[in-house]
């Protein structure tokens, strides 16, 4: 049924124009009481696979696994919606220091042939003082985890990053299940830089401060989110950082600048009259899985990896779980696959497990890398 409306209508419109129509009915659809117990009655999973999918992550306790990737909802303005259709976390933002329009449209693209998406959509939000305010006077209705990804306004020189980040920590730490730090999105100049640990050190250490000052009885978890395009040393380099930093977790992976070697069908000439921008979707698999992995191998069970990149089915998320990871995201297979993709990862993860040798979700992380060493 939803890919007949995908095919016929939303496909037919302009991406950036379908997602905020899609969003809106979502969040109509939340505001009616009686309507949204039914469908997130309808998406939920059966009381013996919620308790078999329960995760717990630096901390938290959360319903399971499976979460909604940064960017769909920048603004913190549809939560609710979103934990109606099942995601067990949403991460909001990017959010910026001073609000921002973002890069001029059109700046959202589908490459539906390879159930792709490419954006440069440049952290387009309100800011971080407004979306503080949002979330202040959320009164949630489903329960979810909510994360907070935060990332520098563009017009913030780099040598100022720091204070434009720790303003933003200092804002949103208060209502932050979990804080992000991001330094991977490729639609900011200059951004990816601060992924150096030169760079990388100072920024995060301020950041954890700035968040410990703003909640100061409540340790807010901080994650630092990373680029598929880092070269092998410099994942290392950076899960060395996180572990000797006492970070909460590493989010690998946003969306690639890359477009060789992606196994892309689309009309080459078609990918370069779209120009830059962020890939993301099927083919970032290969590559997202790749850096969770030698992230699991540097770090194990010391610091917590959310693997995001390319997935789109409960196999997909079973195999990031083995390689490594506690939670695992996605965005773009949302778009392609519609409102009841967590029912369907939900249950089809609930099956993996049982059919496992393993107990839990969490004794399954990273199992993977331990029969390969312990062979
Ligand atoms: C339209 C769009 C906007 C995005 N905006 C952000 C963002 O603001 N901050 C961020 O950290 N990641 C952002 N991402 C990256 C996603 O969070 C995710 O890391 C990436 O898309 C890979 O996952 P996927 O293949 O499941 O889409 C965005 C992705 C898309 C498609």
């Amino acid at each position: 049924m939803y890919s007949l409306l995908f095919r016929l209508v939303l496909a037919r419109l302009d991406p950036e124009r379908a997602h905020h129509l899609a969003f809106a009915l979502i969040r109509s659809v939340a505001r009616v009481p009686g309507l949204r117990a039914l469908v997130a009655a309808v998406l939920a999973p059966s009381r013996r696979q919620a308790r078999a999918l329960r995760t717990e992550a630096f901390g938290l306790t959360m319903r399971g696994p499976f979460g909604l990737a940064a960017g769909f909802d920048k603004n913190a303005v549809g939560v609710d919606g979103l934990a109606m259709l099942g995601f067990d976390h949403v991460e909001i933002g990017t959010v910026t220091a001073q609000a921002q329009p973002g890069n001029p449209k059109k700046r959202l693209f589908r490459l539906v042939a390879d159930r792709a998406l490419i954006n440069r959509m440049g952290f387009n939000n309100d800011g971080s003082a407004a979306v503080a305010a949002r979330l202040a006077g959320r009164r949630a209705v489903f329960p979810t985890t909510v994360g907070v990804n935060i990332g520098k306004t563009k017009v913030v020189p780099e040598s100022e990053a720091v204070g434009d980040y720790t303003t933003s920590a200092g804002r949103l730490a208060p209502y932050a299940d979990y804080l992000v730090v991001n330094v991977s999105s490729p639609n900011t100049p200059g951004l990816r830089n601060l992924q150096a640990t030169e760079h990388l050190r100072p920024l995060l250490t301020a950041v954890r401060a700035a968040a410990d000052a703003a909640e100061p009885t409540r340790r807010v978890p901080l994650l630092v989110k990373i680029a598929p395009d880092l070269a092998d040393e410099d994942v290392d380099a950076v899960a060395d950082l996180a572990v000797e930093l006492g970070l909460d977790g590493i989010i690998a992976t946003n969306t690639t600048i890359a477009r060789d070697g992606l196994g892309l069908t689309t009309d080459r000439a078609e990918i370069e009259a779209i120009g830059a921008g962020g890939l993301s979707g099927a083919p970032l698999k290969d590559r997202s899985l790749e850096v969770l992995r030698r992230l699991y191998a540097r770090v194990g069970d010391r610091i917590t990896l959310v693997g995001v990149g390319g997935v789109r089915t409960a196999d997909d998320v079973w195999e990031r779980i083995l390689a490594g990871a506690t939670l695992v995201q996605g965005y773009s297979a949302f778009v392609y696959e519609g409102p009841t993709w967590c029912r369907r990862i939900h249950r089809g993860l609930a099956a993996k497990l049982a059919a496992s040798p393993y107990a839990t979700l969490a004794e399954a992380v990273g199992a993977d890398t331990r029969k390969v060493t312990s062979r």
